[in-house]
């Protein structure tokens, strides 16, 4: 018996696999402080669970339609439209199980055997592995530090742009960075994608974890609406990321290529979840507000303990849950050669788990410093503090 050569180009989200490095130090009885996994320790808002056992007690238990139930196409069509203010209607939206799904489905409908895309690197993990895996060519974006936070370089994208690039992805509010685009960076990438007839990815699944002021969307440019495809995501605004419910959303056309894979993948996305996802948009939103204001406290808890390590400077992001610390002054005063040793460390030493960006995308070759992702999702602010405190000493010993 044999396995498909194909499989050698499926990537993964190595994250996971620290995780099962702080299961197990956990199951030696040791406390882990998990910074490392983009998950939410909070519940799903009282009205979405009531809505959703009331829908399974109704009896949608059965099949439904394949792009999605009209009311939550037209809830999701009003929602997004709305704010972002461009106009959609259900046509323009197919329901998926969660955010992650329409990555695949977005590349499948577009992307040749040998087509490029360009993906944000280090980002999100998923982006790399379907591209090679569905047989394209992954060609990573790199971004910089600056005194304000992290710029896409504009001018290296640009140059990778060539005859066989068909799409950009592109993550504002950005997983593991916390990157926000200026108004004249997204621009930018408007216009090489509209100069060059790109499509584009907009993976928004942190639109709407945003602490303070609006967000915005490179499909509110003129020009972009009808080249782009949104990830929409219920997992991370109401705190159901174990659900598995989000959507596609983009012009007709591609739209109803993407629901064709739907149909082959998991026929529908659960009936009785789609009904309680038009409660979660149209009804009470109290608890939403809530879960952002919790994160919130998390945030400035996580980043002033950051910055009360030496060697560490951090700025605090707007938006995600993550904060991408740049950690060189402490490998070098540690003088550890990598930052896997100081992954490693952390968590026999301090009891602290987070990510680095290995876990991101492969490293470029021009990649001088050295950062680690730390997620403030799924621990307490108590244990922010505690954890930190113990992070502190470890980074802080010679
Ligand atoms: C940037 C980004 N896109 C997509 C997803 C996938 O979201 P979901 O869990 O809803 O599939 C995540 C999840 O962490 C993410 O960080």
């Amino acid at each position: 018996m044999k396995y498909a050569n194909q499989l050698q180009n499926l990537g993964t989200e190595t994250a996971f696999a620290v995780s099962a490095q702080a299961k197990e130090w956990a199951s030696q009885g040791n406390k882990v402080y998990p910074f490392h996994l983009g998950d939410i320790n909070l519940p799903t808002p009282e009205n979405i669970v009531e809505a959703t056992v009331k829908s399974i007690k109704d009896g949608f238990t059965g099949y439904c339609p394949s792009e999605g139930i009209f009311p939550l196409r037209e809830a999701l069509a009003n929602d997004v439209g709305y704010k972002r203010g461009v106009e959609y209607g259900p046509g323009n939206v197919a329901v998926q199980p969660g955010g992650k799904p329409t990555i695949g489905k977005f590349i499948s409908a577009i992307m040749d055997p040998g087509d490029e895309i360009l993906y944000p690197n280090p980002g999100y993990p998923i982006y790399e592995s379907q591209i090679e895996y569905q047989g394209g060519r992954a060609v990573p974006y790199s971004y910089f530090q600056t005194e304000t936070g992290f710029d896409i370089d504009i001018e290296k994208l640009k140059d990778s742009i060539n005859e066989k690039t068909v799409a950009i992805i592109y993550n504002n509010y950005q997983n593991p960075m916390s990157a926000e685009s200026s108004d004249k960076e997204m621009q930018h990438i408007a216009e090489i994608a509209i100069e060059n007839d790109l499509w584009v990815l907009s993976d928004e699944a942190y639109f709407e974890i945003i602490y303070e002021g609006d967000a915005k969307s490179i499909v509110s440019i003129p020009g972009m609406r009808e080249r782009t495809v949104i990830l929409y995501t219920f997992s991370k605004k109401f705190a159901m990321t174990g659900w598995r419910v989000g959507g596609s959303i983009g012009p007709e056309e591609i739209i109803k290529r993407i629901a064709k894979f739907n149909v082959n993948a998991e026929s529908c996305t659960t009936h009785f979840i789609q009904n309680a996802m038009v409660e979660a948009l149209n009804g009470d939103q109290s608890g939403s507000i809530e879960i952002l204001k919790t994160l919130k406290e998390r945030r400035d808890e996580a980043v002033k303990g950051l910055n009360a390590i030496d060697g560490i400077d951090i700025l605090t992001p707007r938006t995600t849950f993550y904060l991408f610390p740049n950690v060189t002054k402490v490998l070098k005063r540690k003088n550890m050669k990598s930052v896997e040793e100081l992954q490693n460390g952390a968590l026999r030493h301090a009891n602290v788990s987070f990510c680095t960006r290995d876990h991101f995308g492969r490293a470029q070759d021009n990649e001088a410093d050295s950062y680690i992702r730390l997620a403030y999702s799924g621990i307490s602010s108590e244990d922010i503090v505690e954890g930190l405190n113990a992070l502190k000493k470890y980074f802080e010993e010679q």
